[in-house]
């Protein structure tokens, strides 16, 4: 967020916070709930996810010399940062049989394989392998890692997970609110989970301000409010809300506000990564359907937003710990027992107007699956 954003955004939670108001869409909507449980609608989403474009990691998570691995709806990509800086993408499987040639994320000038020993340069070429002599006639300039579309914008890797997806313009439409330069961040810890509960109810959980007095009672909401605005850029969005240390502004001139928002922001980037902005760190989730309509893959990615001392690193830490109880003992518990209510016959969802961003995330995925929302 840029400062002239980070302003606008706080005079308007300040103005919400004072007229006790919620910024909202125009009335509430309701919408069937087979969308979190049908085989149908579950290998639509999976088609969605193998056509759009995904953002799935900061660039600076992959320095120069180095590489990283992600899993994205069971496909596994390696990304390679060569010595001269050049991103590539990779489908993270052998030419020989299909095995990974990398695991988890570190530096590496050579990819091994680990079934026979294939191994494969920054670039993705094949370099060498036992017995070459068994494998006579075959070109071995065919037999590269299998390239996939790859870009970098503000900071953010995206990738596609076939060949033709276009991924130039994905981000156009927010990329002017993506002020930071995540080239910066320092990456910290990135954790997993398997949520019982469809993807889309764990985005969900995400995009509303309204659960926090009740679920999160006795941790979020006595340091924060749900007085939030909401912006909305094409099929992505975000929403900022307030800590309740964003009084304390009230009483200095706007030239001395700090050029972050005092709070938290959170971005939706379309079809499934989640940006958490804080003052002094950030946060990826990314969140993709696993193996059956009532399980999702989670991945979370901590970073920092600048050097940092190890005892601030340990402080970070802590803070870690918090967002992750936060979110696996009270969100993710939360949206699994909705993926049982509506597997056992609570056949349709409610999204008031105080929850304008849920409105827009389910109608931008409806209408890329075909379906038009009420
Ligand atoms: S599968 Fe990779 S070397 Fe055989
Ligand atoms: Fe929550």
């Amino acid at each position: 967020m840029y400062r002239e954003d980070t302003v606008d955004t706080t005079k308007r939670v300040l103005e919400l916070i004072d007229t006790k108001s919620l910024e909202c869409a125009a009335s509430p909507q309701r919408l069937p709930s087979n969308m979190f449980f049908e085989r149908e609608r579950f290998e639509q989403d999976r088609q969605l996810f193998a056509r759009s474009p995904h953002v799935i990691a900061y660039g600076s998570e992959v320095k120069n010399g180095c590489y990283l691995t992600r899993t994205i709806v069971g496909v596994r990509v390696l990304l390679v940062r060569d010595d001269d800086g050049v991103l590539r993408a990779f489908l993270n499987a052998c030419a020989h049989r299909g095995a990974c040639v990398a695991h988890g994320a570190g530096e590496a000038h050579r990819f091994r394989c680990s079934y026979h020993a294939w191994c494969y340069d920054q670039k993705g070429q094949l370099i060498a392998r036992p017995g070459a002599k068994h494998f006579e006639g075959i070109d071995a300039t065919t037999l590269g890692l299998k390239l996939l579309p790859v870009s970098e914008t503000k900071g953010l890797v995206v990738i596609g997970l076939q060949d033709d997806v276009e991924l130039a313009d994905h981000l156009d439409s927010v990329s002017s609110a993506l002020a930071y330069s995540f080239e910066d961040y320092e990456h910290l810890e990135t954790r997993e989970f398997t949520v019982n509960a469809n993807w889309k109810l764990v985005v969900d959980v995400n995009f509303e301000g309204y659960h926090f007095p009740f679920l999160h009672k006795n941790s979020l909401y006595p340091i924060a409010t749900n007085n939030a605005s909401f912006d909305l850029f094409e099929r992505h969005c975000r929403w900022a809300f307030p800590l309740r240390s964003i009084d304390k502004l009230r009483s200095l001139p706007e030239d001395q506000w700090p050029d972050r928002f005092e709070g938290t922001v959170v971005y939706f980037l379309f079809p499934s990564c989640v940006l958490v902005e804080t003052p002094t760190a950030a946060q990826m989730i990314r969140i993709y359907p696993g193996s059956y309509p009532g399980e999702a893959h989670v991945q979370l990615t901590y970073m920092l937003t600048g050097p940092v001392s190890e005892a601030e690193r340990a402080m970070h830490l802590e803070g870690v710990k918090f967002s992750n109880a936060l979110l696996r003992d009270e969100d993710f518990v939360a949206a699994a027992e909705c993926q049982q209510g509506f597997e056992a016959g609570r056949d349709s969802i409610v999204m008031g107007s105080n929850e304008p961003l849920l409105q827009h995330i389910h109608r931008a995925w409806d209408e890329a699956i075909g379906l038009k929302c009420p």
